[in-house]
């Protein structure tokens, strides 16, 4: 290969190895800064909710759980600003995994915070959690179970950080409709990381899209007039 050629193409080569070092770089800083985040805002609330989960996916009835996973501290104040939550909310967190946001939640002035989990190990960190939260402004409940089979009479947010896939998401979804029709209420549904589901919640005509909340990568819906 003739000399200029070869150190023109090694040249371009290394420049485009160091942009994608450069940005993987940058995406390790980032992630390191929202973990040292998450364990600061864990401390303040006395918690323990970082880390993910060694054990394998929790299935579900529908065999499509997703392992745990908690939604990051800085995503979670915004939504919790723009949700602002009253007296009358009830908060339901499902798949709440280790209780990191129905904790947080419990600091705000509501009804009630509840969150739903599959496997047992989690559910007795999330409810060691809610014991030891400093601070709480209200009940923080934890229930062992499949979020399909979950009562939803109460309820007026419902959260989901990526819990399960869209068979289970679908099973979830008519159960707040059959709720709000023999109830009708506001309800607002929140989900996390929408990429593959949010065409799921889009295709229900009793919900209106909100849109999504700041940079978060949480979007939010609404019940329409029913
Ligand atoms: C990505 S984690 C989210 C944890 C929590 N919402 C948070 O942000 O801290 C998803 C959780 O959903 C739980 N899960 C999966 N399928 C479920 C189901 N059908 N019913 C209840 N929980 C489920 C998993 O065990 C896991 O803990």
């Amino acid at each position: 290969m003739n000399p200029i050629k070869l150190s023109c193409y090694v040249a371009r080569n290394l420049k485009y190895s160091g942009k994608v070092i450069w940005r993987s770089f940058l995406g390790e800083c980032h992630s390191w800064r929202a973990k040292a985040n998450d364990l600061r805002c864990d401390r303040n609330l006395g918690i323990r909710t970082v880390g993910g989960s060694e054990s394998k996916n929790s299935l579900g009835s529908e065999g499509d759980g997703i392992k745990y996973l908690g939604q990051d501290y800085a995503s979670l104040e915004s939504m919790i600003d723009h949700l602002g939550l009253g007296a009358e909310d009830v908060f339901l967190d499902l798949g709440c995994g280790k209780g990191r946001v129905i904790c947080r939640v419990g600091m705000e002035p509501i009804k009630k915070s509840v969150g739903v989990e599959l496997r047992e190990d989690l559910v007795d960190i999330a409810n060691d959690n809610a014991t030891l939260l400093k601070g709480r402004k209200t009940e923080v409940e934890v229930v062992r179970g499949d979020a399909c089979d979950y009562d939803f009479s109460d309820v007026t947010v419902v959260f989901m950080y990526e819990p399960f896939g869209w068979k289970t998401l679908r099973r979830v979804l008519a159960n707040i409709e059959e709720s709000v029709r023999s109830n009708p209420r506001r309800v607002r549904v929140l989900f996390s990381r929408t990429e593959q589901f949010g065409v799921v919640l889009d295709m229900c005509d009793w919900l209106v899209p909100v849109g999504a909340i700041g940079h978060t990568g949480i979007l939010e819906w609404k019940t329409s007039e029913l």
